[in-house]
């Protein structure tokens, strides 16, 4: 049995994305195991609504308004996080958006902002936190990706591409500092039931066709991708970089001709 309080307990923790979905699910796991969390987000007032949610339980958390496409805010509040705990040791780069469209009904703003905020944002978060990692000889950063960039997302060409690019990125820089002590990783979350997903997981005739998709035979759970996270954030996992771990109930293992299982 891992002992995640004993990985985790002394580690300082900055999850971007952190005031809803898949992101609080990380925040609130990696609190019950004692980290001290930083939740930076646009939705500052949501990400405060978490750390008070978070600090009432028993646990150590900070939110800070973060845009993640703004270089400055990155610098600002990693010297912020530096100046309070003296480091940081786990980057989660998790924020992410999606503008679900066809590449032919997509305008070039509206693809921008799909790359902007998922591939520039994790580039610009991984360009404020190497340093520090450098000069520590230590570092961890977890980069969220999808399914969907190792495989083509039907009416999402942009954040197909996007997650793609993390994907690639995190190959890339995992090579690049790895002699420098700094793990970095990609987690690929199927459909994952979250306020990103719920219009369509909502939706009872289309929950029950994509779970005929899915071997497991359901969504998953914010919880399923945080669990993953933590193992990834942990000492447990000092061996991985570079690598991507798919959370997806074997979605992406299965090719369909019909939409649904032969059973
Ligand atoms: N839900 C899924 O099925 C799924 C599947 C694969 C990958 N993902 C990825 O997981 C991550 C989290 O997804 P989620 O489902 O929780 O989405 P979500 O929309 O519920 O949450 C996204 C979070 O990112 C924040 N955010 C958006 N733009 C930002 C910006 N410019 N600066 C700072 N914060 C910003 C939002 O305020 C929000 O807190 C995303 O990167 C997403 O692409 C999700």
């Amino acid at each position: 049995m891992l002992d995640y309080d004993r990985l985790l307990a002394h580690k300082t923790i900055l999850i971007t994305g952190g005031s809803q979905g898949i992101g609080k699910a990380i925040a609130k796991l990696f609190a019950t195991h004692g980290a001290t969390l930083f939740i930076g987000d646009i939705a500052t007032d949501q990400a405060r609504a978490v750390e008070k949610e978070i600090v009432g339980q028993g646990g150590k958390c900070t939110a800070l308004s973060l845009n993640v496409t703004a270089e400055q805010e990155w610098t600002d509040l990693v010297n912020k996080v530096v100046a309070e705990t003296g480091t940081i040791d786990v980057l989660v780069n998790n924020a992410g958006t999606n503008i679900r469209k066809p590449l032919l009904e997509m305008s070039l703003t509206e693809w921008e902002q799909v790359i902007n905020v998922n591939v520039n944002g994790v580039f610009l978060g991984m360009s404020a936190v190497i340093p520090r990692m450098i000069a520590n000889r230590t570092g961890n950063i977890i980069n969220m990706s999808s399914v969907a960039g190792l495989l083509g997302h039907l009416k999402a060409a942009a954040y197909s591409s996007s997650k793609g690019a993390v994907r690639s990125l995190t190959k890339a820089a995992a090579v690049q500092y790895g002699s420098h002590g700094i793990r970095i990783n990609s987690i690929h979350p199927g459909m994952i039931y979250s306020p990103m997903t719920a219009a369509t997981l909502d939706n009872k005739e289309q929950l029950e066709q994509l779970e005929k998709t899915i071997p497991l035979g359901r969504v998953g759970l914010t919880d399923d991708v945080a669990q993953a996270a933590l193992f990834l954030a942990s000492d447990a996992s000092s061996y991985m970089t570079g690598s991507e771990m798919v959370i997806d109930g074997g979605q992406s293992c299965y090719f369909t001709f019909n939409g649904s299982f032969p059973w």
